[in-house]
């Protein structure tokens, strides 16, 4: 018999965690206005709001912590991590932040202003909220195929380079300062990015002129499907991968708190001397000097421990096998999922799973909440909510796809969490037809509301 996926670590240190009632449950998130984010933690069993900031430092990070140099100018941990940084994807200048959101608005300062178009692949959220905030469009170019989850493609974060071409012509050079291509795409589902697509936006980007930065939060992620997915590149180790990835950007933006295996950081890295320049004027007025950028001397050691480990196929292949595994138990129950999946997380195709709930009642956001008080179990809706109102016309914006994602913190749960989390999916699925109204908002921000919006049932 074949072996079965085991975790490769064991556990020193550990953090209970606390079951409750639905009852209580119940009683909790109508005190939170539907709102998954206003739960306290002590009232989540199983918490798969995200995988950011969330995994488990090894014991090779927590000494790191303890040489950290806190120097304000010049740390030592800085030049390790710059080091780190080059060695992995060739970038020479590097400007630490405090996470990812901060390293989007250190570059955006730089190189965006109003009336510009940013054409990518389903620019996240924050980039998108970034973007817009500067009076800006983020364009999004994905392929067609990521937006239907019953179709296979290995590569549904690609950028479709007719659409880039379209954007060209209809807005022009002038006014696209950039192409952001987010490796792998969170927005589409987890989904990677292929070498050959990375090349082909280079090429596109070359013939126009364009500077290309990745988005990089699951950089090893992406490489991992490289490796795995795309022929030419089965035996190339994956530290080999990455590197010539990164050879088609001119910079990168990255949220440490993912790939970097830490719980809070992120930078900024680029070729281009000038651009670092400009970039550190507005890196020391938002997030600190230059070589510490919101960073705790500590906090660099831990990322560039964490940047060697994550490379390494050991880690992704356990880390992606067990969001693999949640994926596979849920299509054994018949619950309707992005496929192939995704690196980090299982993204529940929530207007299948219920479809008798109307799109103008926040499918995605019921079925959240819904497995909330089945089991405990925290997801995230990644769908009306989150796609936010036309900053123009204020009407709601209703994506194709409208989802539930199980983010998989690394390191950090169990193969019996795993399954504790299917069988909550399918004792819903069971009673699917039960469920046929959703929500309505009370209050909401103006942008990026779904942190803070209020519902009520309807
Ligand atoms: N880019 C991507 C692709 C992300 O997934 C995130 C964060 C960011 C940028 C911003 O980084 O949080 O460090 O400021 N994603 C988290 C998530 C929040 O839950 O997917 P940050």
């Amino acid at each position: 018999m074949e072996l079965p996926y085991a975790e490769p670590y064991k556990i020193k240190t550990f953090e209970s965690v606390r079951q409750s009632s639905r009852e209580e449950r119940e009683q909790w998130i109508s005190d939170a206005s539907y709102n998954l984010f206003n739960l306290k933690s002590e009232q989540v069993f199983i918490d798969l709001l995200t995988d950011s900031g969330t995994g488990s430092m090894s014991q090779e990070q927590w000494s790191a912590i303890m040489t950290g140099d806190e120097s304000y100018a010049g740390s030592k941990s800085f030049y390790d991590l710059k080091r780190t940084i080059l060695e992995l994807t060739g970038f020479e200048y590097v400007l630490p932040t405090h996470q990812g959101r901060a390293a989007e608005n250190v570059l955006f300062s730089t190189m965006i202003k109003a009336g510009d178009v940013i054409p990518g692949n389903a620019h996240f959220d924050t980039t998108k909220g970034h973007i817009e905030f500067r009076q800006a469009t983020a364009l999004d170019c994905t392929i067609d195929e990521a937006s239907d989850t019953s179709v296979y493609h290995p590569f549904k974060g690609n950028v479709d380079i007719e659409k880039l071409g379209k954007a060209v012509s209809e807005y022009g050079v002038d006014r696209i300062p950039l192409i952001m291509v987010t490796i792998t795409c969170n927005s589409t589902g987890g989904q990677p990015v292929s070498m050959k697509n990375l090349s082909e936006v280079r090429e596109f980007a070359d013939k126009h002129g364009i500077p290309v930065i990745f988005d990089s939060a699951r950089f090893s992620e992406n490489a991992y499907f490289i490796k795995k997915r795309e022929e030419d590149y089965a035996a190339m180790p994956v530290r080999e991968i990455i590197h010539k990835m990164f050879s088609y950007a001119d910079g990168m933006t990255m949220s440490s708190k993912k790939d970097g295996l830490v719980n809070i950081g992120g930078f900024l890295a680029m070729h281009d001397a000038e651009l670092y320049k400009r970039a550190s004027h507005f890196n020391i007025m938002y997030e600190g000097f230059i070589s510490y950028g919101g960073m705790a001397g500590r906090d660099m050691a831990a990322l560039a421990v964490g940047l060697k480990v994550v490379a390494s196929m050991e880690f992704l292949e356990s880390r992606i096998k067990q969001v693999h595994y949640l994926g596979d138990r849920l299509k054994e129950f018949g619950i309707p999922v992005q496929e192939p999946f995704g690196g980090h997380a299982i993204f529940v195709d929530a207007k299948k799973f219920l479809p008798d709930v109307p799109k103008e009642e926040y499918i995605g956001q019921t079925l959240a909440v819904e497995l909330y008080k089945e089991s405990g179990v925290r997801g995230v809706e990644i769908g009306t909510l989150l796609a936010d109102r036309d900053p123009h016309t204020r009407e709601n914006r209703y994506p194709e796809l409208e989802m539930v994602r199980l983010t998989i913190p690394r390191r950090v749960y169990t193969m019996n969490h795993m399954n504790y989390i299917a069988i909550a999916l399918k004792n819903i699925h069971d009673r699917k037809e039960d469920i046929r109204s959703g929500y309505r908002i009370i209050s909401e921000a103006p942008i990026m509301r779904h942190f803070t919006v209020e519902l009520e049932p309807r």
